[in-house]
């Protein structure tokens, strides 16, 4: 047995022993996607093959914090319900094996017929760490041979730098086509191959590359075309608040070059990062984010309370890309999240003004729960809408005022802003993050997903997301809705119980 094998299998025994005991933890979520066991972090591999959806991730199974990372593998029929299966890589050859590297970030296609992964090796050797990129084959969709060729891409143009990382390949004409993050002198860049075979592979130019604001390092780049637009996305390192960003315009195959016409923001939240997309049967769009962030994000303070229960890491929920021409792209929970709805709580159109005080809103056990919120601002006079969320009821016997957790989502109509605070979310993680919608609309539109340890906001036509985490303890579960200064023109809410 090789050493890849010998890795996998006691890993796999020991993912077998240890997920019950994780399963029980107390901030497991209810239906985002989680790890059985350890840390995980980006999604990888994202492809429909053999009539599932697979998906792959970055994974320490030993440790609820990063190490040598693993390639994790689960699959859906429906993108809600997943299916762990046995991990699929682990670090095992000269350029992938080494503790603070592994089998890196990558992407997953079908290559003639069978799942072809290509991911960055990382080793450490005596010029220092060194990312190659790497090919590994499965027949079966379970089990993985690294190509004996390895690695297919061993360093980086002279354009570039050492950070090299994360390929993401797709097919256009007759032939591959991969885009990898990189850096240089301070600005982040992308950088387009080519290939017939996947092997051999020539260096086209770089893509795209920061204007200087947009960070010194492009991780998790990725690149594709919805309602004809060519997109590039990817987590520029060292952007301040922008974290998973779209650069949308044309692309020129011969060039290279993404001549850019717009960009935004894909999740303006704080927990959000390393978005991986792929097209399903159905020519569906669908991109999906790890919901965490990294030590280096400015207004990070550690990886949450599930850390310290022995596992760490989610997915957001999977998102369909469209565009619709007006210079933003959105976003929107796959239809199939519909199906977890449970029961419904509405309330038609009403009034809401200062003299209503808080109302209260009733939405499932209010810690598992999804929420529509529709406003109508052409009627709405209050200059902030604020709905509390995941608060501690005022009854609550132990709470002094400031034991009481409370997670603010804000409509401010001057600015025209959405925020999400969680200063007071778990009296330890600190943090608010907004975005703008946009100008003119008569109506805006609020969706909420709340899990055990996580908000998830769509608001603006589902141009402005906002994915966050909180630890918030399991008697904070009521919600409010108030107004400040004025009334709001209520046109409809609705709330769900979610359960898988
Ligand atoms: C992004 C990232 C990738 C890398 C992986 C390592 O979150 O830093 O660039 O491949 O995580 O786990």
């Amino acid at each position: 047995m090789g050493l890849l094998e010998k890795r996998l299998k006691k890993a796999n025994r020991y993912i077998a022993d240890n997920s019950k005991i994780t399963a029980e933890m107390k901030w497991r979520q209810r239906y985002h996607f989680m790890a059985p066991v350890g840390w995980m972090n980006d999604p990888n591999g994202l492809i429909e093959w053999g009539g599932a959806y697979h998906l792959f991730y970055q994974f320490n199974p030993y440790s609820s914090k990063w190490g040598a990372m693993y390639w994790g593998h689960a699959i859906s029929k429906d993108l809600c319900h997943w299916e762990h299966m046995p991990a699929a890589l682990a670090p095992s050859e000269k350029y992938d094996d080494w503790e603070g590297g592994g089998c890196f970030s990558g992407s997953a296609v079908n290559l003639e017929g069978k799942l072809a992964l290509i991911y960055t090796g990382t080793s450490n050797t005596a010029e220092g760490v060194c990312q190659v990129q790497c090919l590994a084959e499965s027949q079966d969709g379970l089990h993985f041979q690294k190509y004996k060729g390895n690695p297919v891409i061993s360093s980086y143009p002279d354009c570039a730098g050492r950070d090299f990382r994360d390929p993401k390949v797709w097919r256009h004409g007759d032939l591959w086509y991969l885009v990898c993050g990189s850096g240089k002198n301070g600005k982040g860049m992308a950088l387009l191959y080519r290939s017939t075979n996947l092997v051999k592979w020539e260096f086209v130019n770089v893509l795209a590359e920061s204007d200087g604001t947009l960070g010194y390092m492009w991780e998790c780049p990725d690149f594709f075309e919805v309602d004809g637009l060519a997109v590039l996305t990817f987590s520029p390192m060292g952007a301040g608040e922008h974290q998973s960003v779209y650069l949308a315009g044309t692309v020129d195959y011969e060039t290279g070059r993404l001549r850019e016409e717009f960009r935004g923001d894909i999740d303006c939240g704080l927990d959000y990062y390393a978005p991986q997309s792929f097209l399903d049967h159905a020519g569906r769009r669908i991109l999906i984010g790890w919901a965490n962030g990294w030590e280096w994000m400015p207004w990070f303070t550690d990886f949450g309370a599930a850390q310290e229960e022995g596992w760490c890491g989610h997915l957001a929920i999977p998102r369909e890309v469209r565009f619709k021409r007006d210079g933003k792209l959105r976003f929107i929970p796959v239809e199939e999240m519909e199906a977890l709805r449970h029961q419904n709580w509405h309330l038609d159109r009403f009034w809401l003004t200062a003299a209503d005080g808080k109302k209260k809103i009733v939405a499932g056990d209010g810690i598992h729960s999804e929420i529509f919120l529709l406003l109508d601002l052409k009627n709405t006079s209050a200059k902030k809408i604020i709905m509390e969320l995941r608060k501690t009821p005022d009854d609550t016997a132990s709470s002094t005022a400031d034991e009481k957790r409370v997670t603010f989502l804000i409509v401010d109509l001057e600015t025209r802003l959405v925020s999400l605070d969680r200063g007071q979310s778990d009296g330890k993680r600190k943090g608010i993050c907004s975005g703008q919608f946009r100008k003119d609309q008569e109506r805006l539109d609020i969706r909420i997903f709340l899990d055990s340890c996580s908000v998830e906001v769509f608001a603006d036509d589902y141009c402005l997301n906002m994915s966050v985490n909180i630890y918030s303890e399991e008697d904070d579960r009521e919600i409010t809705l108030h107004t400040v200064d004025g009334s709001a023109a209520v046109e409809a809410l609705d709330t769900w119980s979610i359960a898988l």
